[in-house]
């Protein structure tokens, strides 16, 4: 068999176990999905054929979306996950939970099969410890929409085999990735030690009063959004002057928030129920209506970002070097 288009396995069918398997299938595997829980089977079918219909719309799958669906089996049944060359685990961020899903993949798929995590920060190296097999075990951290999004990490626990990293990250191209392999554990990986670096910063801005959670976002939203999809921060700094940078540190580095407590405006949301746009109370109020219209104007941007981020992709200086050498 093609090991590009091994058969593939997902097993927790929510928010993101439904966009990764929707990205599996547009890519070809054929893709067994298991519901842990039957609350599953309400929403899985329905929110795939969405994905795959709206990425039909956006013109990302050359196939009517009933072409790769025909590529899917969703069951509740661990054993029909018996071909699968890679699973991925996508099941709520619970290491008990986990386990006991981990123990019955492991009991149907064979010794050679890559098994894998979307956990969004629990370290692999501990959770390779609950398996049978840890040198088969990595991160596989996907971003929401799988299925239009660029991002992913591959990450190697302690006991991580790296031919078998290697080969997810071949993979993943097919995948429509530009994926970032972590070679070292740590909590959080790169992103979400970077982001949270960020939300830790923000949250102190306006409990200390400097700016209103409006303005902070808008002005994320209007620095940052207007370069991160076409640089990193280490290409940032290239672009714009590294000595600046170094300068600033100097004095502003000191003054950031390292505090280790989760902060007071975020806990107060969640003690009193407050879940986001999911149940229209957050840092924002919404209304049902404006809820719904967040949702659906955030997987509307998703494509659009998509295509500007194809037009872009890392190597682009590199690319636009070779096309005018081919030219002369
Ligand atoms: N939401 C995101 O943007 C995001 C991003 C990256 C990683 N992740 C990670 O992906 C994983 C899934 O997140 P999600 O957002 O899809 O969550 P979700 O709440 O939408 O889905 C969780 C799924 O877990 C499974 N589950 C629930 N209770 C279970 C039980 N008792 N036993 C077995 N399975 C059970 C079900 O399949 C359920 O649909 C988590 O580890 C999360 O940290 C989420």
């Amino acid at each position: 068999m093609n090991d590009q288009l091994i058969p593939i396995g997902v097993v927790g069918l929510g928010l993101m176990g439904c966009s990764i398997t929707t990205c599996l299938l547009m890519a070809g595997h054929k893709v067994t999905a298991v519901a842990p829980v039957a609350a599953d089977l309400l929403h899985a079918e329905k929110r795939i054929m969405e994905h795959l219909r709206r990425s039909a719309e956006h013109e990302l799958i050359a196939e009517d979306p009933a072409y790769y669906f025909e590529q899917l089996v969703i069951t509740e049944d661990y054993a029909l996950l018996i071909d699968c060359g890679v699973v991925i685990e996508c099941t709520i961020e619970d290491e008990k939970i986990k386990q006991s899903v981990y123990s019955k993949i492991e009991a149907v798929i064979s010794s050679e099969a890559i098994l894998t995590s979307n956990t969004s920060a629990i370290p692999i190296s501990i959770l390779q410890k609950l398996t049978k097999h840890p040198e088969r075990f990595f991160g596989l951290h996907w971003a929401e929409p799988s299925h239009t999004t660029r991002f992913l990490e591959i990450i190697c626990g302690e006991v991580s085999d790296p031919v078998k990293a290697d080969f997810l990250y071949q993979l993943s191209h097919n995948w429509g990735k530009e994926p970032t392999l972590v070679k070292k554990d740590i909590r959080g990986f790169i992103t979400n030690r970077l982001m949270y670096a960020m939300y830790r910063e923000a949250m102190s801005l306006v409990e200390s009063g400097y700016a209103s959670i409006e303005d902070v976002d808008r002005a994320c939203r209007n620095n940052t959004g207007y370069w991160i999809t076409l640089v990193g921060v280490f290409r940032w700094m290239d672009l714009t002057g590294v000595a600046a940078y170094h300068t600033v540190m100097k004095d502003l580095l000191p003054t950031l928030s390292n505090s280790p407590y989760v902060p007071e405006i975020i806990d107060k949301i969640v003690r009193e129920g407050g879940r986001g746009v999911a149940n229209a109370k957050g840092f924002y109020n919404y209304t049902p209506q404006e809820a719904k219209l967040w949702e659906e104007t955030f997987t509307e941007f998703s494509y659009e970002i998509r295509k500007l981020a194809l037009k872009y992709p890392y190597d682009v200086v590199e690319r636009k070097i070779k096309a005018a050498a081919a030219d002369m």
